[in-house]
């Protein structure tokens, strides 16, 4: 209990009897320093008089002579011993002043030890109420474990289900065997190979070049059919002109039922009809494929069983990937044209069609004849043309139709021509077939997608058929569906419509197009994942970069210093008394395919990927951590409140407690690290720190790392590159990341404020310098600008904290493009970073505190001075406008300091921090 181990309280005495006696000493001495010397002079004086002038006692040293006289001798022995005894007592005064003095460090000691034993017990409380928890979270977790039940694999000669009473009435419940596909089963997708069925030779070779390439990198394929949950057979499209016409139904379904394990009924089986051509080929029209789903571009309504068939895009670029820089850009709104629609309806083809196999489909339309309203929204839309209100496009008549449905607007031209007049479009009209009968068509899918992809917003005329993937994905918020008996009103409500809602649609668009049917391996995995979600078997989750470990002597014992820490002589919260806690992962994997469905499948990054923990998860409310929900939760002063000291010893906040790693990228500068590191010693709440080693030379043999109590991890990179600051290390256990450069000086205040205000924003990045963006007006572009500035919107990763979420976020969903540029410049990644925050969240970054010093003194000057640094900067910024199709970024004019900052207290109540 007693830190100074010799100033303590003494003999046993309370100190306040001592201080009674020093001050009487005090006084006895004053008496005999001021009072005795005064009476002796006024005595020897009188006795000077007595003798005369000349025979002065206290003159120059007395002669022989003048003692001669024998009361004058005595007088003499008197002067002497009086002198003596004020020799002795001026000794004796010194002494007790040294006394004294000893005494007063030893109060000053001992208040001292008091207010530290105080405080050590403060902490002892703290730990022991800290550890009471844990342990109390421990036993309320020690709940009977619930596991899944076995899981057993149907055998192939099952019985088969008893089949519903007409294959229409197929749904999920009543023809898919959920037995094969567990919860936690992980998805496993058997894909027949070419071999397997006869009429596989007839697909068009790119749509099957396209599919077996994407097939080979999709995570869900095995090639294992006994553990199979879903059978993908791909049955088109056929080639165009197929020299023997595609098979007839009956032999179609004798070649299903030959499939290995088609097991009679074909259960568990989706027959993936992917279209390139606008042409609609329906040969299963008219086949029965028992309990198999089918997945294709074009329904009719007998035909198309909802929530069990799939609606699935044209695949239009079969196997190059799109150019993403040669997508027009987002901005300005409005476009030369308000809306344009080229097409034709195609009655001179019908007869020629009418010929062309599964006859009993044309049959089917020609049996309904179409109630439609195309000539009044002809005529409506010419009027509009005419009226010169609006520059629009309408064209009813083309050079070159495309073969198409008869009931349908065939596409005008080649595909080029047709991107060139939807770049120019602010609208683009989509007029579904007249003919009701029609569910889905090719046509259609592929008028809507090429919309999307030249971010021209899609007018749907006609609400009864259904666009690709629309059981999970909301179109409306990319498309705008209007009945066909509005159309004279369309005109009105397109012109309505405002400039920020035009471009969220813009970008939803762009977003859906982007993530679901942009290339074959896109569309492959928006059809597994449909399936998938629909069966809310989670996603794969996401991949953790293997972090191969450098060895590292570790042994020099790092400063205790308080200089060194400097955090304002406060204790900022428990160092040595919290062991190293991970953040618990994967909580919530049924979650994403349950009640969060419709934000998985319409925010990005997509329903791809199970992420172990993400920055979204909902909050619970204040109470419920007091009645029965408070696992982990550490609210300040138990959840009474309190200033400064209550809120050293607990996390509080809405979210339960947790830590943070620190991943420091290094290249060649071991002595500025060692140093860096040196002064994370004592940091509170700090679970980890990962160096990441960005050089191909290892670490000097004779380097000696400090020790700071904590795993520092140095991790080996396969090459020099500024992405690797953000890869998803599996080293990085908690969701908070704090990147810092190896020159970066932070105060251990400053990383404990900042980590608290994180946890209160885990979808921003929180950090300290910041930057912005500036329109450079000459140019018409933008620039990086790094002046003061009273708004900012980046945040630089040189000195902030974010979630793990955007590490994997970084390194396997951001399109490659733009770490390519990273690499080739070998900068502005934390340009990247903050664009791909703020493309996700469409918030900007938080700046936290002001007090701040980056660089260290003395150290060699990092690149970021010179003037090609900045030019790079503002090409980066540029570039990445182009490749997201706008600009990303968003202003604050805000800057976080703690609650009591700059607030005026009572003497009993201290402050969050002492300095910020
Ligand atoms: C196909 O349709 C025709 C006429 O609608 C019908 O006669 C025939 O049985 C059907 N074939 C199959 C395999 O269902
Ligand atoms: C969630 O998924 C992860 C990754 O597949 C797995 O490790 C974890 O055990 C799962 N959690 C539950 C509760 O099933
Ligand atoms: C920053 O401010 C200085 C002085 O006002 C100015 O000369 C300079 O051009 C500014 N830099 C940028 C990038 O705007």
């Amino acid at each position: 209990m007693q830190r100074n181990g010799g100033g303590g309280v003494a003999g046993g005495q309370p100190w306040v009897l001592r201080r009674i006696r020093l001050t009487w000493l005090s006084f006895m001495l004053f008496f005999i320093l001021v009072f005795f010397p005064l009476i002796a002079t006024y005595y020897l004086t009188t006795i000077d008089e007595a003798v005369g002038p000349d025979k002065r006692l206290f003159g120059p040293r007395p002669g022989g002579e003048l003692c001669e006289a024998k009361h004058v001798q005595d007088l003499c022995r008197i002067r002497e011993s009086v002198s003596e005894e004020l020799l002795q007592l001026e000794a004796k005064r010194q002494e007790l002043n040294g006394e004294i003095a000893r005494l007063n460090l030893r109060i000053e000691a001992c208040k001292r030890s008091i207010d530290s034993a105080k405080q050590d017990l403060l902490q002892l409380k703290n730990v022991i109420s800290q550890t009471e928890h844990s342990y109390k979270e421990l036993m309320a977790q020690n709940q009977p474990k619930l596991s899944l039940p076995v899981r057993l694999l149907p055998d192939k000669d099952d019985p088969p289900l008893p089949p519903p009473k007409s294959p229409r009435a197929c749904r999920l419940r009543s023809c898919f065997d959920y037995a094969r596909c567990p919860l936690t089963s992980g998805f496993p997708v058997y894909v027949y190979d070419r071999g397997a069925y006869a009429w596989a030779e007839r697909i068009d070779p790119l749509v099957r070049q396209a599919f077996e390439a994407a097939v080979k990198t999709n995570i869900y394929v095995t090639a294992d059919p006994s553990v199979a949950c879903l059978y993908l057979v791909l049955v088109g499209e056929l080639q165009e002109n197929a020299s023997p016409p595609p098979p007839p139904p009956a032999e179609l379904e004798k070649q299903l039922k030959a499939l290995p394990y088609w097991r009679a009924d074909g259960r568990n089986h989706l027959l993936l009809h992917l279209s390139r051509q606008s042409v609609t080929q329906n040969f299963l029209y008219n086949v029965s494929t028992g309990r198999a789903a089918v997945a294709q571009a074009t329904f009719l309504e007998r035909q198309y069983r909802e929530g069990f068939d799939l609606v699935v895009s044209p695949l239009v670029h079969a196997l190059s990937e799109p150019n993403f820089l040669e997508i027009p850009p987002q901005v300005p709104v409005k476009r030369k044209y308000l809306f344009t629609f080229q097409g034709e309806r195609l009655e001179s083809l019908r007869s020629s069609l009418q010929e062309a196999p599964p006859q009993s489909f044309e049959e089917e339309i020609e049996r309904d004849p179409p109630a439609d309203y195309d000539d009044r929204i002809i005529g409506t839309l010419k009027a509009v043309a005419d009226s010169r209100l609006d520059q629009v496009l309408v064209e009813f008549t083309c050079k070159a139709p495309r073969a198409s449905l008869p009931t349908e607007w065939a596409l005008c031209g080649e595909r080029d021509e047709r991107l060139g007049v939807l770049k120019v479009s602010t609208f683009a009209l989509v007029i579904v077939p007249g003919d009701g009968q029609l569910v889905a068509s090719a046509g259609c899918g592929m008028r809507l997608f090429e919309a999307l992809e030249a971010g021209a917003i899609p007018v749907v005329l006609g609400d009864h058929s259904q666009a690709a993937v629309h059981q999970h994905i909301r179109w409306s918020e990319a498309a705008i569906v209007v009945p066909k008996p509005r159309i004279t009103e369309l005109h009105f409500l397109l012109r309505s419509l405002s400039d920020s809602d035009l471009l969220n649609m813009r970008r939803q668009g762009r977003f859906l197009w982007e993530a679901y049917f942009s290339t074959a391996e896109s569309v492959l995995s928006t059809v597994l994942a449909s399936v998938r979600t629909s069966l809310q078997v989670p996603a794969a989750p996401i991949r953790e970069e293997h972090a191969r470990e450098i060895p590292h002597k570790a042994g020099k014992l790092a400063g205790t210093d308080a200089n060194l820490a400097d955090n304002g002589d406060l204790d900022l919260g428990p160092v040595e008394t919290e062991p190293p806690y991970a953040s618990p992962r994967f909580l919530r994997n049924f979650t994403y395919t349950a009640s969060d469905v419709y934000r998985a499948w319409n925010r990005a990054p997509g329903p791809f990927h199970l992420f172990p923990h993400t920055p979204l998860d909902p909050v619970l409310p204040s109470e419920a951590k007091f009645l029965g929900s408070g696992t982990g939760f550490r609210p300040i002063g138990g959840g009474t409140g309190g200033s400064g000291k209550e809120f050293q010893a607990a996390l509080g906040g809405n979210v339960p407690r947790e830590q943070f790693t620190v991943v420091m990228l290094t290249y060649e500068r071991e002595e500025v690290l060692m140093n860096s590191l040196e002064r994370l010693n004592g940091l509170p709440y700090l679970n980890k720190v990962v160096v990441v080693w960005n050089s191909p030379k290892p670490p000097s043999d004779d380097l000696l790392w400090p020790d700071i109590g904590l795993p520092i991890v140095v991790v080996h990179t396969e090459k020099n590159s500024l992405n690797n600051r953000f890869l998803p290390w599996d080293a990085v256990e908690t969701e908070a990341i704090l990147s810092i450069d190896d020159d970066a000086h932070l105060r251990h205040d400053e990383i404990m404020f900042g980590f608290r205000v994180w946890r209160e924003a885990r979808d921003r990045i929180v950090g300290f310098p910041g930057r912005f963006h500036a329109w450079d007006l000459n140019h018409q572009s933008w620039l990086y600008n790094s002046n003061y500035s009273c708004e900012l919107s980046m945040v630089l990763t040189g000195a902030a904290f974010f979630h793990k979420y955007y590490a994997y976020l970084y390194s396997y969903v951001m399109p490659m493009a733009i770490r390519d540029m990273v690499d080739e410049y070998i900068n502005c990644e934390d340009i990247a970073m903050n664009f791909l925050v703020s493309h996700i969240t469409r918030k900007p970054p938080i700046k936290v505190t002001s007090r701040w010093t980056f660089r260290c003194p003395g150290c060699p000057q990092a690149l970021s001075h010179d003037d090609s640094h900045f030019h790079e900067r503002h090409k980066c910024i540029n570039f990445f406008v182009k490749v997201y199709g706008y600009m990303p970024l968003l202003y604050t004019q805000f800057r976080v300091d703690s609650v009591l900052f700059k607030t005026r207290l009572p003497h009993d109540k201290t402050k969050c921090f002492k300095f910020i």
